[in-house]
């Protein structure tokens, strides 16, 4: 296939109203920077942008919670982000922002554009208003009941406790977030990009042409989208934050930050021609550009189908791939930032790189780790545990031991001088390894063009272990004890060592080349230790033999990697748990303050017949033993006598009983309830509680002491 003229890679523009975290960095800015970096190394002509997403109610909402403005907040995060990012070896040619007046021009054309060509549709209809706070409600501004799980914190967008995308209306007992009241309906007027019109384009481009080369979790998820029936989708909202709709009769609309957030990538790419006097437009523009978008699963919708229809009709190039990845999981559950269950990069700069044991070098760690376990084709796990065996097993014991080694023994038998080569000494062995560098190159390139990040990266560590295999099998330090009768090594064994050790070094080169798109700080260090240029690691390079030249004087050995202790790890875990019950007992106390009148009512559940509730088996137990559960903090372990058995059920009571104080309770339980696993425990039954206006809980047992296993009816 011919090679695409220029490049233009995409991140996704991170909401700049707080911290980031690893499940972010892994997402979608880790692989995109591994790519780009590997395109670079090719000299192909790429631009890589991102920036902050500075519009929609996250800004807003956040500075409600900061007591302070949005400008503010933006102000805040935007540099504290693009800071974290260059910490951690991203490397964009351009962190840009959306409140910027090149973006705010460039998005109100694209919609003056589509609008006036009449792809956009008016609608009036009936949205959510806070008669308190005299402002129509963006879907953020409204919670209610999830209709899915039952969730009472749902947003009118979406559920995070599980993943549901709603709309405000399908939220059952909707408050505002503003004055915690109900609110009301009332008329307003909006702009829809109507995605209906575009179903057959969207099919035939995605399934048809992409169905096979992009990521099969993509092309499913943009699948039962088109399946479903596509609506057309509100650009406007009635807000005061964001960019206004440039129409007369659009007073206090500002467009969707969906609608802008995607156009920013445009507006980034103008703003980095201007700053590097170049021509922006080929890379929206000619179709020998190929455009890829680097984003987590949620921001699917959005990028293969929103924003394409957006650029197909504004007359700009599409994405050739968007290889999105699925979620990673912390310790055992999601991650999330509203729990406080998150290992910001913030938080891994401070504890790693900026510690007095840490550096640059740490942040390859967190690359290396977060790339074997990228969330490529599905959900993964990141542990503290795994991080510390990723580092110790692999980039000190295989990478590090093996360039170390090479180093090291090159001092001791070569004299600290890149040895000659006897290719008529060349023996089997000598043959393979280099066979292996140059099958490794092939391997690596085609995996990364396919961005299987894990894959490649694993070839380059599979490499490292090839060179330590051969140089334990060569033995360089047992063929030196060959000496002659002066004492030294005889001159035939010398040339064995010579060949094993040059093979060696030029395979070190090899591996920095190899190394750097994926551990730049490392390949860095590599160059230092060789004493050579950046250019040498042109993916052009990969492969050759002939990348230290013989009798070239190499610096004495570093070590690449540290070793990371077991007490290292064990603070990270008890910090992320004491975070997430500080976060708890924030919201407990939170709940607890909020005065009775701004919880919403809970409203009567449908009727039902006798024998519905018939088939429910209350009994009266009683509470036998009590334990918490571990690395859950909601959730005890009861063992409760029912007369005729004693059964274990799991209850979400921990944050408001001590085990020890409710043993000996009598309560009631629902005991024909479908087992359930919990923390991979079977929990039979249920227990009732009642919820005070405070939301304390409280046991629902008979005045008196009864029998227990006595029905309840
Ligand atoms: O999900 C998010 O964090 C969004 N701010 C991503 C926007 S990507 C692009 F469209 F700008
Ligand atoms: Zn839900």
């Amino acid at each position: 296939m011919s090679q695409p003229k220029r490049y233009l890679i995409t991140a996704a523009l991170p909401y700049a109203n707080g911290l980031k975290h690893i499940g972010h960095l892994a997402g979608a800015y880790l692989p995109a920077d591994i790519y780009v970096r590997y395109l670079k190394a090719q000299k192909r002509d790429v631009v890589f942008v991102c920036g902050s997403d500075e519009h929609g109610t996250a800004i807003p909402i956040q500075a409600m919670k900061e007591g302070t403005t949005a400008q503010a907040i933006i102000d805040k995060y935007h540099p504290i982000i693009e800071q974290n990012f260059k910490d951690l070896g991203i490397q964009f040619d351009i962190y840009h922002r959306t409140s910027a007046p090149i973006h705010h021009e460039t998005a109100q054309e694209f919609f003056t554009v589509l609008n006036n060509n009449g792809d956009l549709e008016t609608k009036d209809s009936e949205q959510y208003y806070d008669e308190e706070a005299k402002t129509f409600l963006a879907d953020r501004y409204i919670k209610g009941t999830c209709p899915n799980c039952g969730n009472e914190n749902a947003y009118g967008d979406q559920c995070e406790k599980c993943g549901t995308a709603l709309s405000p209306d399908e939220l059952i007992n909707p408050v505002s977030t503003l004055s915690g009241k109900p609110p009301v309906k009332k008329a307003t007027k909006h702009w829809y990009l109507p995605l209906n019109r575009h179903e057959d384009f969207l099919r035939e481009w995605i399934i048809k042409e992409h169905g096979n080369d992009w990521r099969s979790t993509v092309v499913g998820q943009c699948k039962s989208w088109i399946d479903g029936g596509l609506q057309p989708r509100a650009v406007t909202r009635d807000l005061d934050w964001g960019i206004q709709v440039p129409l007369p009769d659009a007073k206090g609309k500002v467009l969707y930050v969906w609608f802008d957030a995607p156009i920013g990538y445009i507006s980034a790419t103008k703003q980095w021609a201007i700053d590097n006097n170049k021509d922006w437009s080929p890379y929206w523009n000619d179709k020998d550009t190929k455009l890829v978008h680097f984003i987590g699963k949620d921001n699917i919708v959005f990028h293969c189908i929103i924003f394409p229809v957006m650029l197909k009709l504004h007359g700009n190039i599409l994405p050739a791939n968007v290889p999105a990845n699925e979620f990673m999981n912390l310790e055992g559950d999601k991650m999330s930032t509203s729990r406080n269950w998150k290992l910001d990069m913030q938080d891994y700069i401070d504890d790693f790189i900026n510690k007095e044991n840490g550096g640059s070098q740490m942040a390859d760690v967190l690359r290396y780790y977060l790339t074997t376990i990228a969330p490529e084709t599905k959900d993964s796990e990141f542990t503290w545990k795994g991080f510390q065996d990723a580092n110790n097993s692999e980039l000190v014991s295989i990478f590090g031991n093996f360039v170390n080694r090479a180093f090291v023994l090159m001092h001791k038998l070569c004299g600290g001088k890149v040895p000659t080569y006897h290719a008529d000494l060349a023996d089997a062995a000598d043959n393979k390894l280099i066979e292996d560098i140059k099958a490794a190159k092939e391997t690596i390139e085609s995996l990364l063009e396919q961005y299987k990040f894990r894959d490649a990266l694993f070839e380059v560590i599979d490499l490292a272990r090839k060179g330590n295999k051969y140089m334990q099998d060569k033995a360089p330090w047992i063929v030196a004890k060959q000496t002659g009768e002066d004492g030294n090594t005889t001159e035939s064994a010398q040339k064995l060592i010579d060949n094993c050790l040059h093979l060696c070094l030029q395979l070190t080169a090899n591996l920095a080349i190899f190394i750097h798109p994926f551990l730049p700080f490392t390949a860095k260090k590599m160059l230092h230790l060789m004493k050579v240029v950046e250019k040498i690691l042109d993916w052009e390079n990969a492969g050759s033999l002939k990348l230290l030249s013989v009798g070239y004087t190499l610096r004495a050995p570093e070590l690449l990697f540290r070793k990371i202790e077991d007490d290292e790890v064990k603070a990270q875990v008890e910090k992320l748990q004491a975070a997430a019950k500080a976060k708890d007992a924030e919201k407990a106390q939170a709940e607890a303050s909020k005065p009775v009148a701004e919880k919403a009512p809970a409203e009567i559940k449908p009727t039902i017949q006798f024998d519905d509730f018939a088939k429910i088996d209350l009994r009266v137990g009683k509470i036998v033993s009590a334990e918490k559960v571990e690395k859950a903090d909601k959730l005890l372990k009861l063992q409760v006598d029912l007369g005729f058995e004693t059964r274990t059920i799991v209850s979400g009571i921990a944050m408001h009983f001590k085990p020890e104080e409710i043993v000996g309770k009598q309560v009631t339980v629902v005991t024909n309830l479908a087992p359930r696993k919990m923390r991979g425990i079977e929990s039979n039954g249920m227990i009732l509680m009642a919820e005070d206006a405070s939301g304390k809980l409280h046991f629902v047992n008979p005045d008196n002491e009864v029998n227990a296993g006595a029905g309840v009816s």
